[in-house]
Order: C-alpha cells, then structure tokens, then sequence
C-alpha cells in the first residue's frame, strides 16, 4: 500500500497560493488552502470598498507592469487573446482557468481566516504544524483559540502577501490637515479628486500611475518625490514589453548593475529631460526609485502635475518642502509611500526588528531541524512576481514531497547572506526587501534543478538556447529543463511569446505597411547625389574654366534665388515678377 501523502495547508489563495497549490497537486502532496477574502486571487480581486481590506486596492485604469508571458505559470500559458498588459480583472480570469485546468477548486476554502500556526507537540521529532482557523467574518482582534477549528499539517507553505498595510510617513502637522489624507492602499476611483487640488506623495510605481489618474480630474496636482525617481514606460524601444528588455545575458553579466543603469537611464531620458523637469534623482537607477508610467511625462510636461522635493510639513492647508517652496490650498493628500507586512498569526520569528530576513532563497527559515514551512512571496521585488512565487512554490513542494533536499546550513547562510545585500544596497531600510527579480529567479530555479541552462539547451535546440540567454526572460523557460519539465509544450509558448513580444505592437504593422514616400524621398537623394559627383568630377578633372563658369555662375545664381524665398522683400507688393526664384536667367 503506497503511503499517506503528505499534507500541506497553503494560506493565501493569491498568486502566490494558487502557485503553492498547484505544485501541491502536480507533485503528489495532499493540500489544503485557506483564504479568508471571498474570491481568490489576492489583491487581484477587486474589492467593493477597501475600508477592511487584507489587501492593497486595484483601480480601474491599472494594468500589469510585467508582459503576459511574465504574469503567469510555467506550465499554463496565457490566453493568446489577451493584450501584452493585462488588467486585474483578465489575470482574475487566468486563475480561475489555471484551477480548472489543474483541478485545484476543491482544496480551496474562502472566508477562512487563519489565525495561527504554530510547532505541533511533536514537532521536533515530526515537523508538524498545529493551524487555527475561524470563519472571517469573527473579529480578528478578540478571536479566542479555543473556539477556532484546529488541524495538523505535514507542511506549511505561508503565501498571505507582502503589503499587508500602508504605511504613512512622519509628516509634522499632518494630523490638523483640513483636507482629506488617504493612501495607495485604500485608492480606488479617481472621482473623488474631480476639480481639486491634489498632492501625491511617494516615487515609485503607485505614486506615478496614481497621480497620472488623479490627474485626468483633479484641478492640479501636485507630486511630492523626495529623492526622486527614475520613469520608465511599459513599451520601451521599438514597442517591446519592457520585461522583455532583461535578457540572462545581462543579468549574468560581469557588470550588470552598469547594464541596468544604461537601460534604464536610456529609456527614461529618452522619454522626457529628468532633471529639467524636475523629478530626477541624483543616484544611479540601481541605487534610487524607479517607477513605470506611461502618462507622468506627457502630464508633467503638460503642467497637470507639478514635481516637488521633500515634504517636510503640513501647516493647516498648506504643504511645505525641503527645497523652500509651498503648496497652498490643498483639498487632498494621497501617501503612496509603501506598505508594511504583517505574519502575526506565525508563530516563529521569520525576520529581525531592522526587516532583516534569514531565509533560504527567501522561502525557507534557516536553522530548522525540519524543512516543513516555508514562505511564498514575502519580499517586495523589480521582477516578475507571478514567476518568482511559482518558481519558490515548486523547490518548497519538491522539498515537501521529499524529492529535493536542501544544501547544508553553512552553505545556506552564505545565499542568504549574498541576497541580503544585494537587496539591501538596492533599496536599504526596514522592510524595503527589494530582491533583484531576474537574477533571483534564475537562482530558485538552480537550486531546484530547472534552471534553462544554454549549454544544455544548444544541444537540443540552438536557437531556443541563444534566445534564451540573449532574448527575453519568459515565465515557460522554467518548464524546458529539470523535474517538472514539458519540452514541447514549453518550447512552443516560448516560441509564440517572443515573436508576438518582439514583434509586438504597432511596430510591425508599421514596417509592413507600403512607403512609396520613403521610395521616392531615396530616388530623388540618389539623383542628386549622382549629380553632385559628376560634378565633382567635372571640376577635379581640370575641366577650362571656359567651359565651367557658365554653369557655375547659373548654379550661384540659383542658389541666390532660392535663398529670396525666404527673404521679406519676397513678398512685397512692389516686387517686380524678376524678383521671384524661377526668373532669373
Ligand atoms: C497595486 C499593486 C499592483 C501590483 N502590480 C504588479 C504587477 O503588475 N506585476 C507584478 O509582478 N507584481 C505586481 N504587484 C506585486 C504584487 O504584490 C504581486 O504581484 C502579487 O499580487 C502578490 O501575490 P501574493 O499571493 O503573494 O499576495 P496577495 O495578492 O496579497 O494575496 C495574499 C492572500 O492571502 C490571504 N491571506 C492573508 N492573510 C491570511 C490569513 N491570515 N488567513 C487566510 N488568508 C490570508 C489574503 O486574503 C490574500 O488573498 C503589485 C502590487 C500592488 C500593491
Ligand atoms: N502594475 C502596476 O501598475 C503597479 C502600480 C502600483 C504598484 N505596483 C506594485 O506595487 C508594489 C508597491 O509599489 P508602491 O509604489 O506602492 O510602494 P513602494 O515600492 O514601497 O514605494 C514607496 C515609495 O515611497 C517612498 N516614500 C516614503 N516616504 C516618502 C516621502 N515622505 N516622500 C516621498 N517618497 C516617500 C519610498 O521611498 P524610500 O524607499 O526612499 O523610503 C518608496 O520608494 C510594487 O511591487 C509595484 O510593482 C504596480
């Protein structure tokens, strides 16, 4: 008789939970999920109000930042029909397709809140867990344990989100603003700012896609940046997803902060001056805040949102900044300054006071006599994050299931060490984890032994291989090799993403459409060109000067004719028909 499978409770039914779920499923294990939202899909799913929400608000004209194929499994390609960046409500529509496919419905219980997980009496010889649960509709803060429903697990994977909540700077005087305050957290709807004069603060993603909407109604608004940032597009260069910008050959190369700088400098600039405008920050791209935003140029060029420094003070109605200036007569605040985590029902300590994580690959708590927990997506990051919990979920599950062993403590540490700093000199602070994605990424899948390696895949398929370390990184990579792996399936999405990615847009349909403009505009260069030569060669082969001035006085004749066109006696009245270019002889 083949033994009990072992249990897992996943909590969280987001992104990160669904991932967790399904390489339960696919890798024998039996789970269970808990979420205690009424629909699946984490922040992804649009609430009715965001006034008790365990998730950050989505508002209508937010799309992902990250193409399609990044924004996905490995294993269950995006609909083909979908645009490049899709909104939250198509990615909602891409769950629910993956839990049918993968027939994970049935472990999922909504409106179930988790309220504690802690070490089962024989933990130190099991490795098991004790999880508490209560429907969500009692008060989280007076649930007694006593009457919540208590279960054993085998394992534990904890996928309840990094931004639990908002976080408000210290601002003296906020407190006595007459106006409104609100966060990203809670944002919306842009109605509510109609005609009023708004200040944004924050210089990252939320600040930029939030001012630019508030700025459609608003009668100004105002963006509070500090240090700055740097604003990129979604579509950089020739219309490409902006992810598929990062190539494995970049990222591994032997400088790929300087790589990062220049591409990202490149796209930025190439889009509006940051200094002259006044949202650019004195840091390197690899060292300050990069936003993406489609509209902030176009509206700060167009005098919708004005960029500030510094916001040091609110006095009444007014706000005041470091640089000197001050904003009169505001009506509202939004902070989009960040969130704050929040994993109070574990009971294990998994990061120190200062945000500092000691986490294997992010994902697995060191020092453990047992790897039976683990943690999905707990680290905010510039990188993919659908592919980043996917690729955790399934070395966490393979681990689980028995059939990975993790690497020994010392060596352990020593990873943990290396992303630690790397964030750390990304992003420094309490809980500013801000993992490189793309290396990271490609560093779960080497632990997990599904890593595209080149080498191994120009011995099956060269061009697959040379795409994939110089093109695009694409969530399906990740199924060519290793446990798991699905070649064909896996090298057809790949094939499909990068021509719709590089081709993607406008950009093609523009190559293919006829030019006889450009046609026409080459002949005639061509014409003249000639021209010129054998002109050229008139004079350098001696020609007498009997012979050439007739045509050198009509040529500067000429030319003095052509400059009257735009000389102002052209065009009076007393000027005789002789004085128009065309009559001189
Ligand atoms: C506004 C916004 C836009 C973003 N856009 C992108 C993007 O375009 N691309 C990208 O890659 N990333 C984006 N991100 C990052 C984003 O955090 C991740 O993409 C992703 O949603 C994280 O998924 P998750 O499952 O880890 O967390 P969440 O989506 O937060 O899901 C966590 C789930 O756990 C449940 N839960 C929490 N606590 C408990 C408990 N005690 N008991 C039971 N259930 C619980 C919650 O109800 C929730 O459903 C965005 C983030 C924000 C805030
Ligand atoms: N798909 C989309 O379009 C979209 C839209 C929004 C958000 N997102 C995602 O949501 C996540 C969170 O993004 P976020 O922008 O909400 O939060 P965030 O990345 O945590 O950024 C908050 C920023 O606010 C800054 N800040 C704090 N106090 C400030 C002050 N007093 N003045 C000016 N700036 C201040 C912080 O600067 P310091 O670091 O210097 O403290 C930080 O850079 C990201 O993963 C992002 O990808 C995606």
């Amino acid at each position: 008789m083949a033994p009990p499978k072992k249990t897992v409770c996943v909590i969280g039914a987001g992104e990160s939970g669904l991932a967790a779920l399904k390489e339960c499923v696919l890798q024998g294990l039996e789970p269970t999920c808990y979420d205690l939202d009424s629909d699946i899909g984490g922040l992804w799913h649009r609430k009715e109000s965001y006034e008790h929400s365990n998730t950050p608000a989505v508002w209508p004209s937010l799309v992902t930042n990250n193409s399609k194929y990044n924004m996905c499994f490995s294993d269950f390609p995006p609909d083909p029909r979908d645009p490049m960046f899709i909104s939250p409500e198509q990615l909602m529509d891409y769950f629910k397709r993956a839990i049918k496919h993968f027939d994970m419905g049935k472990y999922i219980y909504l409106n179930t809140r988790v309220v504690k997980v802690r070490e089962a009496p024989d933990h130190n010889l099991t490795g098991k867990w004790e999880v508490y649960t209560s429907p969500n509709d009692v008060d989280s803060a007076t649930i007694d344990l006593s009457r919540c429903r208590k279960e054993t697990f085998d394992n534990v994977i904890v996928c309840s989100g990094w931004f639990k909540r908002p976080y408000y700077p210290d601002i003296p005087g906020l407190k006595d603003f007459k106006g409104s305050i609100s966060h990203s957290f809670t944002y919306s709807d842009s109605r509510h700012f109609d005609k009023k004069k708004v200040l944004v603060v924050g210089n990252r993603f939320s600040a930029a896609e939030i001012a630019s909407d508030v700025a459609n109604l608003a009668e100004q608004t105002f963006l509070a940046l500090g240090k700055g940032t740097w604003i990129v597009p979604r579509l950089f260069r020739g219309g490409t997803p902006l992810d598929y910008n990062f190539s494995r050959s970049m990222v591994w190369s032997t400088d790929p902060e300087f790589d990062f700088n220049e591409l990202v400098m490149r796209e930025a600039c190439g889009k509006m001056d940051h200094f002259g405008s006044g949202v650019g920050c004195k840091e390197n791209p690899a060292s300050s805040p990069v936003s993406i935003s489609d509209d902030l140029p176009v509206k700060i060029a167009g005098g919708k949102i004005k960029p500030y420094g510094h916001l040091i003070e609110i006095k009444g109605n007014s706000a005041m900044f470091q640089e000197g200036n001050t904003i009169q007569n505001l009506d509202a605040v939004i902070f989009c300054t960040g969130y704050r985590s929040d994993v109070s029902f574990l009971d294990l300590k998994i990061h120190d006071d200062d945000g500092k994580m000691d986490m294997y690959l992010m994902a697995f708590p060191l020092n453990r006599k047992h790897n039976t927990l683990a943690v999905v997506g707990y680290y905010g990051s510039d990188g993919p994050m659908v592919v980043l919990g996917e690729n955790q979920a399934r070395l966490a599950a393979s681990v689980m299931a028995g059939s990975h062993s993790l690497p020994s403590q010392e060596v352990m540490a020593r990873s943990v060490e290396f992303w630690n700093k790397a964030s750390y000199a990304r992003r420094p602070g309490f809980h500013k984890y801000g993992i490189p994605g793309f290396a990271f990424m490609d560093a779960i899948a080497l632990e997990g032994g599904f890593y595209p390696s080149f080498w191994k895949l120009l011995l099956r398929d060269p061009t697959l291989a040379w795409y994939t370390w110089y093109g695009p990184y694409m969530a399906a990579q990740y199924r060519l090799l290793g446990p798991g792996s699905q070649w064909e399936k896996a090298r057809e999405v790949c094939y499909i993403g990068y021509k719709e990615g590089l081709q993607c847009i406008r950009h093609a349909e523009k190559k293919m459409v006829d030019r006889p403009d450009i046609r026409r505009r080459r002949k005639t260069r061509i014409v003249r060109l000639l021209g010129l030569s054998v002109f050229m060669q008139c004079i350098g082969s001696g020609l007498s000067p009997e012979l050439t001035a007739p045509y050198i006085k009509r040529l500067k004749s000429q030319f003095l004719a052509e400059t009257q066109i735009l000389h102002p006696t052209r065009f009076k009245e007393e000027n005789s028909p002789s004085d128009f270019p065309g009559s001189v002889n």
